[in-house]
């Protein structure tokens, strides 16, 4: 990824973190996503006193994306507390919009790390399956 779209990523999803609303695990996430349009979107968890409504900070981002009008994601970037991989469902519901996208880790100290959503959601289970 280009230093200019990861300067926007990053500060998307910096900002977005510091509206996480994460008061039961302390754990404030934010992400961004890259849609196909080169817009960026950015989303924070938004947890629940019934715990199983929490949102993570990726789908925040991604349905802000799709609401936008976006029918692609070419890149997602997460910022937690510490490494941060997306978790089960986020690497799914990306799925959707972008098997082969980015997944960029930061970590508060700037490490980066770069993985494609293809080799962390290996045989997903895609539309193709349902025959669209
Ligand atoms: N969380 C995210 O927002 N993204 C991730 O990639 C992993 C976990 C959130 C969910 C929950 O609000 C908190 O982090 C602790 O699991």
């Amino acid at each position: 990824m280009d230093e200019q779209v990861f300067g926007r990523m990053l500060e998307a999803a910096s900002r977005a973190r510091l509206n996480a609303h994460a008061p039961y695990s302390g754990f404030c996430v934010g992400a961004s996503v890259l849609g196909g349009s080169g817009a960026v979107y950015a989303g924070c968890n938004v947890e629940n006193a019934s715990y199983p409504v929490s949102l993570c900070a990726e789908r925040g981002a991604l349905a802000a994306a799709v609401a936008a009008g976006e029918k692609t994601i070419q890149a997602v970037l997460i910022m937690g507390p510490g490494r941060c991989p997306p978790c089960g469902m986020c690497r799914q519901a990306l799925a959707e919009f972008g098997p082969g996208m980015e997944v960029v880790m930061v970590s508060p100290d700037g490490t980066t790390e770069t993985r494609y959503l293809s080799d962390l959601l290996p045989d997903a289970f895609h539309p193709g399956f349902l025959g669209k």
